[in-house]
Formats: structure tokens, C-alpha cells, sequence
């Protein structure tokens, strides 16, 4: 007989242990998202940070050994979901905009305070007078706050620098979250997030220069970024821009992702399904035309209804059509200082629920493993199966239903990241 593997921690008596397993290889769609295999009074053992057994606590207490030292964690009938991937962040800038609540609430518009030099303009203004201590400080504190929520894996994408030395600044301060931190970081070059006042006068195409020939490939000299992403928006970069300078990534090895349809229909989902982007993010404003296209290539519909709840926006993205056409759907935060101070993705679930018209079901899928496809971490993380790393989130829930349903409140009790009980326990 095989031997029992010997493990350093036992998660046991989960409620639910909602697992979301299946789904390695590519996203859920369709009706895959409502089935996010439930194990009544499940178990987890782990070795080394990495999941070796899952099942009921009898099944995963028979096939384990444990020592003095195995530490065991009690989930005391409680909800286990698998650590929540955010696949869309701007988590690192200097400062805050809470002015321009009150601007929106007199009714002037997100691209209006942008044109008059406000919005991400004045995120670049701060961001690039801070130095890369107090960026990372900053960083490391908006990264505990996501952590004792539940999130263990996000992208962070650069973007309020926009010049090669400052968007080289915010990419090494990714890095240096990533590797001090435990929460799991998918660096993302957005050198292409807004035109800078330097260019805007004038000039926009100079700026588009610039990101193709000299960010760009000092960005992937360096192996600072995962993907490339462009803020493709009226006002902000045209299509013809946003290909070009995503073409040139392709080129560089870089994978892609587009800001897409935000606020105007400019054909963002059509561009990200032919340029063979791996998401579109946005997309309030998407054709039919572009979610068919995306759903045939295989593009992954990134949805912010954070960021459509703090724009105060009418439209939400039309997710129940996306799942209806076969598109996979995953959501996140777009945590940033103006359109989305949400960096909570327990609250992104409530909102999904309730404008978005996703069940609670498909929520979840789309903050694990779908959030994980599309930031290409799908074999490690997404989903609580062996072989993938021991991430783990205990909340005070007696069903994943009421996770959504009581957005708000802060219900994480113990987050494991790789195998280490890092928040609670
Ligand atoms: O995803 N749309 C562009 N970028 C961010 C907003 C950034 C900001 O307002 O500072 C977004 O909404
Ligand atoms: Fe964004």
C-alpha cells in the first residue's frame, strides 16, 4: 500500500467547501458557471503550500497522515472558497480623488474632468512626484486590505506614470509588492492609459510613438510585465491606436488586454477578439457584434459593476447576454483612485448580483477560476483541486449564497496563502 503523505496543515469541517474544480484547462461558460462543486463538511490537506488532498473530512482524514506539528484549522461548518483572484488593478498610485465625488455629483462626467486635466491626470501628477519607497508603502498598505478580504492573487497594472521612467518605476514597485507581500502580483504595462499633458496639446500621436518604440521594449528587456493593456476610449487612445500598440506587444511576447467599451461603443470587444486578446475588461458599452466576435475567439469578458456603481453609471455590462452567447465572464475590482475606491471583491460580488444579474453561482466562478484564466494563472490558482497552491479563504457564511447577499460587511475569517494562515486562524 501507497503511503499516506505527511502534511503540515488540515483545513477541516467546512459547511461548504465550494471547490469551483474542473476548469484548469479553459474558463466556465454557459451553465459551467453555476456548478461550483460543493462538498458538504469538506476537508483540505496541505503539503509544502501545495492542496494534496480534498474531499469530506472523513475521506481526507483517511488518506493523510498528520504529526504534533500539522497545524489544523476548524472551519467550524463555515463557508471555504478558494483564495479570490482579482484580474484588473491600478493598485499602485499616490494620493486620492474623493473631490471628484462631488464634481460627478454636479454632473460632470468622467471624460469631462479628464479632458480638463483632472481624473487620471492628476493620479499622473502624484504618482510621479512620489518616490518608490513611498509607492510601495502605499502599495503594501492596499494590499493588506485586499488580503483580509479574501483576495490572494491580483494584477496590477501600471499607467499613472507615462513616461519610460516613471512607468519603469511602477513596474519595479509591482515587482517589489510581489515578491514582499503575500498576495500573488500579474504585472501589466498600461503605458497607454491616458495621453500626458506634455503630448495631449497637440501631439497624441508622438505619445503613441513613444509607447511603442521605447516603452515597450524596455518593458519586456527588463521582464517587467505579463501583459499589455490600453485604455481604448473616445478621447484616449482610437482603435487604430489601440491596435497598433497592442500589435507591437504581441510582437514583443507580451499577452494582451484591452480597456474596452467603457463608456463610448468604439469596437474594443471586436479588437480584443482579432487581436487575440486573452481579456476585454469594461465593456458597458460592447456591441452585439463584439460579443459574438469575443465569444468565437475565446476572449474572456473581464466585468467591473464597481466601477459602473461609483461613475453612477445607467448601464451595467450585459452579462446575462454574455452568458447567454457563450462568453466566459470573470469579474474584478478596477480598483484605482477615480472610477473604482472599491478594492473589495466581496462587495463586487453583491453589486454583480444585484445590477449585473449574475447568480451567486456564477459570481463565484467568475472571482476564482475564470479571474484566474484571465490572468493566465488558471494551473495554479482559481480552484481548490490537488497539485494547485494552498489558497484558502474561510468566511463566516453558512452558504456561499450569503456571501453576495451580505456585501458590505467583511466576512473573511482566515485567509491561507500558500499554505500559510496569514489573516485570522
Ligand atoms: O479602468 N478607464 C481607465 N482606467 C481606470 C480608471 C483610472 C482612473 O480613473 O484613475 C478604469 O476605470
Ligand atoms: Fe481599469
Amino acid at each position: 500500500m501507497a503511503e499516506k503523505p505527511l502534511v503540515d496543515l488540515l483545513l477541516l469541517h467546512a459547511g461548504q467547501l465550494v471547490t469551483v474544480a474542473g476548469a484548469s484547462a479553459s474558463p466556465k461558460r454557459g451553465a459551467e458557471m453555476t456548478q461550483i462543486g460543493v462538498i458538504e463538511d469538506g476537508a483540505v490537506a496541505v503539503r509544502g503550500g501545495v492542496i494534496v488532498a480534498v474531499g469530506t473530512t472523513r475521506e481526507v482524514l483517511a488518506k493523510v497522515e498528520s504529526y504534533l506539528d500539522t497545524r489544523v484549522v476548524d472551519a467550524g461548518g463555515k463557508v471555504v472558497l478558494p483564495g479570490l483572484v482579482d484580474p484588473h488593478t491600478h493598485l499602485v498610485f499616490a494620493g486620492s480623488r474623493e473631490h471628484e465625488l462631488e464634481l460627478k455629483l454636479r454632473g460632470m462626467g468622467y471624460l469631462d474632468i479628464l479632458k480638463a486635466g483632472g481624473g487620471i491626470l492628476s493620479t499622473v501628477r502624484a504618482a510621479r512626484a512620489a518616490g518608490k519607497e513611498e509607492l510601495v508603502l502605499i502599495g503594501r498598505k492596499y494590499l493588506d486590505q485586499v488580503l483580509s478580504q479574501g483576495t490572494t492573487t491580483a494584477e496590477v497594472k501600471s499607467g499613472y506614470g507615462l513616461t519610460l521612467e516613471d512607468e519603469i518605476k511602477t513596474l519595479e514597485v509591482i515587482r517589489e509588492l510581489d515578491r514582499s507581500h503575500p498576495v500573488d502580483l500579474v504585472p501589466t504595462f498600461l503605458g497607454a492609459h491616458a495621453i500626458p499633458e506634455e503630448y495631449n496639446r497637440g501631439n497624441p500621436e508622438g505619445y503613441v510613438n513613444l509607447v511603442v518604440e521605447e516603452m515597450l521594449p524596455a518593458v519586456a528587456r527588463e521582464g517587467l510585465a505579463e501583459f499589455c493593456d490600453v485604455f481604448c476610449e473616445e478621447g484616449v487612445f482610437s482603435v487604430e491606436q489601440s491596435r497598433r500598440i497592442l500589435l507591437a506587444a504581441k510582437e514583443k511576447g507580451f499577452k494582451l488586454k484591452i480597456h474596452a467599451d467603457e463608456i463610448v461603443s468604439l469596437g474594443g470587444g471586436e479588437l480584443a477578439a482579432e487581436v487575440g486578446a486573452v481579456s476585454a475588461d469594461h465593456l458597458m458599452a460592447v456591441s452585439d457584434q463584439g460579443i459574438e466576435q469575443m465569444a468565437r475567439n475565446g476572449t474572456i469578458a473581464v466585468l467591473l459593476p464597481a466601477t459602473t456603481f461609483c461613475l453612477m453609471g445607467k448601464q451595467y455590462a450585459p452579462a446575462r447576454k454574455m452568458l447567454e452567447k457563450g462568453l466566459p465572464v470573470a469579474l474584478a475590482s478596477d480598483f484605482n483612485p477615480g472610477s473604482s475606491p472599491v478594492n473589495s471583491l466581496q462587495v463586487v460580488m453583491g453589486i454583480a448580483c444585484r445590477q449585473l444579474k449574475m447568480t451567486p453561482a456564477e459570481v463565484i466562478s467568475a472571482v476564482t477560476i475564470n479571474a484566474a484564466h484571465a490572468i493566465g494563472k488558471a494551473a495554479e490558482v482559481g480552484s481548490i483541486e490537488v497539485g494547485k497552491k494552498a489558497d484558502l479563504v474561510v468566511f463566516d457564511a453558512p452558504t456561499y449564497q450569503y456571501l453576495p447577499y451580505r456585501f458590505g460587511t467583511n466576512l473573511v475569517e482566515t485567509v491561507i496563502k500558500a499554505g500559510q494562515i496569514v489573516v485570522g486562524g
